[in-house]
């Protein structure tokens, strides 16, 4: 029993890490793989140390070990290592530093080129191609073999960020990478080793389970109540880290009230139909 005792504390311990200790989940099963999870944070500052041989490939077949529709396989990865393209991706996504810090870059790319290519070879309509169905499912795709490859990357020490700024201008990215028609760069990740113990900050506390998590039925009745119990949580959060938004709702006031918080990604429709995606 006693060999228990740690891991019990760890599981609390991360658990009010993620929630605050006022909003503690039921405790539930726990093992390494839950513990790295549930400590994850975004991590922009790195060393300029290079990952060790054979990690990217690693994090890529943990990538391509998630679930895929249908098992197509919507997506492909772009590492890039090159300083001058990581510096042109930074300057895309509003001078991001810590593009060009990282020493490995990977773009995850929606890739409806690779299967367009076999409509292609074996002179097969592929009618359903240009829906936002097909769209959605190649997006998805990518998203759930990105986030594996987070995982597997934080279970060896490295820390992560993902870049959702590539889709400020997809047309360049697309350029820059040479990607083929109907694929396009969905977000990128910044893989690395923390630069400090400032750099790896802190689990950043999440909305309670009381708001996401319903049973049989939705219900939103006591979200306005809850909702203020987290922005308290995360005022601290914020006071810690000086961010300019103090609550999480004045967070999602800033970034959904005014267009400009879009950073050009309006237009990101008219963007991806000049990468070729018909999108109906
Ligand atoms: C799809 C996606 C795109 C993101 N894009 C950016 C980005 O461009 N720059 C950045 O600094 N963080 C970006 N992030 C990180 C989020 O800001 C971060 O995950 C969120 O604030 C929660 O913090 P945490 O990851 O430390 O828990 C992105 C996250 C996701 C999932």
């Amino acid at each position: 029993m006693d060999s228990l005792a740690p891991a019990t504390n760890k599981k609390a311990d991360a658990l009010a890490q993620r929630y605050g200790a006022d909003a503690l989940p039921p405790a539930g099963p726990w093992n390494e793989t839950i513990a790295v999870m549930l400590d994850h944070r975004s991590v922009r500052g790195y060393k300029p140390d290079a990952v060790p041989p054979g990690t990217l490939e690693t994090l890529i077949a943990a990538a391509q070990s998630a679930a895929t529709s249908s098992n197509m396989q919507w997506w492909s990865a772009v590492a890039i290592t090159d300083p001058a393209k990581k510096k042109v991706l930074a300057e895309i996504a509003g001078n991001q530093k810590h593009i060009e810090q990282c020493p490995l870059y990977i773009c995850w790319v929606a890739d409806m080129s690779r299967n367009q290519r076999i409509s292609d070879d074996t002179r097969t309509d592929f009618e359903t191609m240009p829906w936002l169905e097909t769209f959605m499912v190649a997006c998805i795709d990518a998203a759930l073999a990105a986030q594996n490859a987070v995982v597997a990357a934080q279970s060896i020490g490295l820390r992560t960020v993902y870049i959702g700024a590539m889709r400020n201008d997809p047309i360049k990215v697309a350029e820059l990478l040479g990607l083929p028609p109907q694929s396009f760069v969905v977000f990128g990740l910044c893989v690395g080793y923390a630069a400090d113990d400032k750099a790896e900050g802190e689990v950043k506390p999440r909305l309670p389970q009381s708001i996401v998590l319903h049973h049989d039925r939705y219900d939103a009745a006591e979200e306005a109540a809850r909702r203020a119990a987290y922005d308290a949580e995360m005022t601290k959060f914020s006071a810690r880290h000086e961010l300019q938004a103090a609550t999480w709702t004045q967070r999602v006031l800033n970034r959904l009230g005014p267009i400009k918080s879009m950073n050009g990604r309006e237009t990101i429709r008219a963007s991806l139909k000049k990468l070729g995606f018909e999108i109906r």
